[in-house]
């Protein structure tokens, strides 16, 4: 009898060996496991053994059902990894996730601060919740003087706002370091106008402002000429007018010719063939006063810029509200 289940046993070695599919696989488990199986058999037939005949065939019967088993979870294992082997056809090319990109605004800070890195200006960054001491004070806007309406911002409360230019980071800078001081200061800022295709309640600037001593008007015209050359080719012009800004004395508005139509006249510049983009002018010493600087011995310009509206023209871009809306159909072309 134990020849018997000797036999057995190497019989299920060789059934299990020979399998090569789930079929043979669930038949050879019937086959030992099932309601007539050989193993119900076996149990069967311990019935009529003897007490000691008894004690071996039990070990027998155990040993040759762990073989069945392990052979069986082994078999199936191996099944299933040779089925995964056969569904995935390595030669098929992978897919790419989606990948985002920087909003067009973004691109043209990072290439504006580029072009000024180039030339020695360092970058610098300050609150868009800002209080009226640097807001307005600090750069020169007398208290309840109508200057300020041009820049009446959203308030927070009492004396905090939402910063309406990037100038108070000037201010802001002055007071912690020493001249030499060259830095261009990118952020947002916030006034409540009405939103139309040119007007936004938020857009960003770029800020400079250069302090030395000895520093006139020709430092600021040359940085600024020369950084429009950068940004939109070597036959940019730039046309400076008078005007007024309380924290800078000379001011000028600064016009760069239409690099849509490079000057001709066409609707993006309103047939003049030149586009408003700055504000600028030398510094006014009260406002190096403010900061604890030396009007006598310092001297220095600054400029801020509308980053959205260099990004509308590099862009082609004719309303400044889709710059705002992260409409994807819109940023993905950029
Ligand atoms: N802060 C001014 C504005 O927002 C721009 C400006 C900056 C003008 C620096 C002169 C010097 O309109």
């Amino acid at each position: 009898m134990l020849d018997e289940l000797n036999a057995a046993k190497s019989q299920a070695e060789k059934d299990f060996s020979a399998v090569s599919s789930a079929e043979e696989m669930e038949k050879l488990r019937v086959k030992y496991l099932g309601k007539k199986g050989i193993l119900r058999e076996w149990t069967q037939r311990m019935g009529s053994l003897s007490v000691e005949e008894r004690r071996a065939a039990g070990k027998g019967i155990n040993e040759l059902k762990q073989l069945v088993e392990t052979r069986l979870t082994e078999g199936q294992a191996a099944l299933k990894s040779r089925r995964v082997e056969e569904r995935a056809d390595v030669t098929v090319p992978g897919s790419r996730p989606p990948l985002g990109h920087f909003h067009p605004v973004t691109l043209m800070t990072d290439r504006l601060i580029a072009i000024f890195r180039g030339l020695g200006f360092e970058v610098a960054h300050g609150p868009e919740v800002e209080v009226e001491r640097y807001n307005f004070d600090a750069l020169n806007f007398p208290p309840d003087h109508p200057s300020r309406d041009g820049y009446d911002t959203f308030y927070i409360r009492d004396q905090v706002l939402l910063r309406s230019h990037t100038s108070p980071v000037q201010a802001r800078v002055m007071e912690n370091r020493k001249p030499p001081l060259r830095i261009v200061i990118p952020g947002r800022v916030y006034r409540p106008d009405t939103p139309d295709a040119s007007h936004s309640p938020i857009f960003h600037q770029l800020e400079g402002l250069a302090v030395d001593v000895g520093i006139g008007f020709r430092d600021l015209k040359f940085v600024l000429s020369t950084a429009m050359q950068e940004l939109y080719g070597a036959d940019t012009r730039t046309r400076f007018r008078p005007s007024f800004f309380p924290f800078t004395e000379p001011s000028a508005e600064v016009d760069v010719s239409c690099m849509i139509c490079r000057g001709r006249g066409c609707p993006a510049c309103g047939q003049s063939g030149w586009i408003e983009l700055l504000g600028a002018g030398m510094v006014h010493p009260n406002v190096f006063r403010f900061a604890g600087y030396d009007p006598e011995k310092y001297t220095g310009f600054a400029f801020g810029m509308g980053i959205d509206r260099i990004a509308m023209q590099w862009y082609g871009i004719h309303d400044i509200r889709l710059l705002l809306e992260n409409d994807l159909r819109i940023l993905r072309q950029f």
